[in-house]
């Protein structure tokens, strides 16, 4: 029988057992999720290991990166599930599952905004979503202060913006990466998977399909512009109900590019039924 790690629900008590953690110069992770964890989440962590020595995951839904019309209130909160999980793979020492009262006391009245790679993609749909994802990473790693957090490829603008503001605020640590982790038919894993309908899913399994073939026409010397172009109109074809963005970017900056003369990446955002889906692929 595994045991689930210990969960701490308060700064200063986490600060407390990170302290106490971190004697012998063992070196913390700290992996933030908002829950209804996945393999997607736990490839962070199986990750992480490999570059530290003692694990923190934190469980939050943050309010703050939810618009008055998103899905704050429907987004899946399985708290003692996502222990249970945490306990059977065995690598995560401590989780931080604060309330929002905890992380926004009354009165709260700071805002942290990313230029940048925040600029564009999903700003353009969600324009509060990534000042509410730098405040919350912000503070939550302010609080662990760990020697490295591990961020999912999954959300990509959000990978580079985090690393962007953590180089900009000279926070010492490092921001890593990790590949997606895909279902068998390639969708990227994902909490709100969870809401897809079967008719929803089979159209869902698509979009990285869709992104492949434009990979491949990319490297057959399509343009840039014509590919997004017949990319969006691919999505619809098959049955995505509105396409946010389909872009071929910088790959570190996030920029525009007119041809791959460096790394890019190709991004979507796609709604199926009442599912907005993300996806990315190196080019
Ligand atoms: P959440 O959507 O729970 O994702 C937590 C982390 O898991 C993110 O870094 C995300 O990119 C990664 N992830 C999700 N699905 C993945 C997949 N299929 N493969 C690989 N990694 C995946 O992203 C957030 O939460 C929040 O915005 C957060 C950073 C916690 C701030 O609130």
């Amino acid at each position: 029988m595994s045991t689930a790690p210990q969960i701490v629900t308060t700064i200063a008590e986490l600060r407390h057992r990170i302290k106490a953690l971190r004697q012998d110069d063992a070196r913390i992770g700290l992996v933030p999720t908002m829950g209804a964890l996945h393999a997607g989440h736990l490839s962070l962590i199986q990750e992480i290991t490999n570059h530290v020595d003692v694990t923190v995951v934190s469980i939050f839904v943050n309010p703050a990166q939810f618009a008055p019309h998103e899905d704050f209130d429907r987004y899946p909160r399985t708290l003692m599930a996502d222990a249970e999980k945490l306990g059977v793979s065995g690598e995560t020492d401590l989780i931080f599952a604060p309330s929002v009262g905890e992380m926004y006391p009354p009165g709260f009245a700071t805002r942290i905004e990313v230029a940048g790679p925040a600029i564009g993609l999903e700003s353009d749909s969600r324009p509060r979503f990534f000042s509410g994802v730098a405040v919350v990473v912000s503070k939550l790693l302010v609080a662990a202060m760990p020697d490295v957090a591990m961020f999912g490829e999954k959300d990509y603008q959000q990978l580079l913006v985090v690393r962007k503001m953590v180089a900009d605020l000279g926070l010492n640590m490092r921001i890593l990466g990790s590949p997606i982790v895909r279902e068998r038919d390639g969708l990227a894993m994902s909490s709100r998977n969870a809401y897809l309908t079967a008719d929803d899913r089979k159209i869902a399994g698509q979009l990285n399909v869709i992104l492949q073939s434009l990979i491949a026409e990319l490297r057959d010397g399509a343009a840039i512009t014509t590919v997004e172009e017949s990319g969006k109109r691919a999505l619809l074809e098959v049955g995505f109900k509105s396409v946010d963005y389909l872009a071929v970017r910088d790959a570190e900056t996030l920029a525009p590019l007119t041809n791959l003369d460096r790394p890019a990446r190709i991004l979507a955002a796609a709604t199926v039924g009442t599912t907005r889906l993300l996806d990315n692929m190196a080019v």
